[in-house]
């Protein structure tokens, strides 16, 4: 009787150390390939040589803007000065098939132009630029090491670069690839919105989709069709030349449409993330801050009014911030400027 109890017993036992040993297997595995992705992404400067933030000298308010964000985040950057509009003169400028009609955006493609120029010069390796209006995720770090993974697999499974180089931790989104990264646009054209890959990331905002799939805890990683906005891209040399070079032989477009119709036309390798990691912030409305909203607009900004009901939610928040209009796609699920208030005065 006692016999096959015992037998079964010491089977049983055999399967169990079996599947513990494979188990621990596939655990260190898994774990080595994880730790083979270089780590670089999430660093302080979001895994580029630099983080270059253009603000225009007298936006005092930006620059505080983004030194909090960036503390609270744990991000460093070089503040890059914008262009006035004034300083510019025609004969300063490259020739024009068609004239832009207004002078901020002349103003702004300029010192765009600027950085690309100075990062040849200077021979950086890659940058993430800013404008100074930015706003992001308190989280930015984990979401961009999240970002590079999810990039890096996109360009194995739909590669637009004939390059046979790997991301490795000096290069951990492999920049050979491609020549600018949206990460802060406010509209992307649909051409080439078929070649995705979906990534999880749980500091994604709640609620969005990408072509009605719902994004649960996951962002998106895609070619761009024609991106729109300049708040955040990601630049590589090869970028930075392409667009100089466009930039010197016409100035008739603003950059972000520069940007657009070169990745539409396919001279410009570009990927994008939706929902995008960053976005412009504007004054809280009804506080009499709207003609502080534009730089490039500011002829025709309304003046709105003041209500104390606004001026007191923004005294209690400690948050006088939002995101901007053109940017419905994007929101944080724990806004850098939300974090502010609790890490300034706890509570
Ligand atoms: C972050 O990583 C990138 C890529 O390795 C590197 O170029 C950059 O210097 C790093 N940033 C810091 C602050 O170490």
């Amino acid at each position: 009787m006692l016999q096959p109890i015992r037998f079964r017993n010491v089977i049983i036992l055999l399967v169990g150390v079996c599947i513990f040993t494979i188990s621990v297997f596939l655990f260190r595995y898994k774990q080595s390939l994880v730790t083979l992705q270089p780590q670089s992404a999430g660093n302080s400067t979001l895994g580029f040589q630099r983080i270059e933030v253009i603000n225009l000298p007298h936006r005092y308010d930006r620059e505080d803007a983004i030194l909090m964000q960036s503390v609270a985040s744990d991000i460093e950057y070089e503040i890059f000065p914008g262009v006035y509009a004034k300083d510019l003169q025609e004969s300063g400028l490259p020739p024009v098939s068609k004239a832009m009609e207004d002078e901020g955006p002349k103003a702004c493609l300029r010192a765009h132009a600027n950085i690309w120029r100075l990062m040849l010069k200077e021979k950086w390796s890659s940058a993430l630029i800013l404008e100074a209006d930015a706003a992001w995720d308190v989280e930015i770090r984990a979401i961009m090491q999240r970002v590079s993974y999810a990039l890096n697999d996109l360009m194995d499974t739909h590669p637009l670069s004939t390059s046979e180089t790997l991301a490795t931790e000096k290069d951990p989104y492999n920049l050979a690839k491609w020549d600018i990264i949206s990460l802060g646009h406010c509209h992307e054209n649909n051409q080439n919105s078929d070649h995705y890959q979906i990534f999880s990331d749980p500091d994604s905002p709640v609620g969005k989709k990408y072509k009605e799939i719902l994004l649960n805890d996951e962002r998106v990683v895609r070619e761009s069709g024609g991106p729109v906005c300049t708040t955040a891209y990601a630049i590589s040399p090869t970028g930075a030349l392409k667009l100089l070079l466009r930039t010197a032989i016409d100035f008739n477009r603003p950059v972000d449409l520069l940007i657009m119709d070169m990745v539409g036309d396919g001279t410009l390798i570009s990927y994008s993330i939706h929902p995008p990691p960053f976005a412009q912030w504007k004054y809280e409305q009804h506080i009499g801050a709207e003609n502080r909203n534009s730089d490039i607009q500011s002829s025709n900004a309304n003046q709105d009014d003041k209500s104390d009901d606004a001026w007191k939610k923004v005294h209690q928040s400690m948050n006088v911030w939002r995101l901007g209009d053109n940017y419905l796609d994007s929101s944080f699920r724990h806004s850098a400027f939300g974090a502010l208030k609790q890490m300034a005065f706890g509570g």
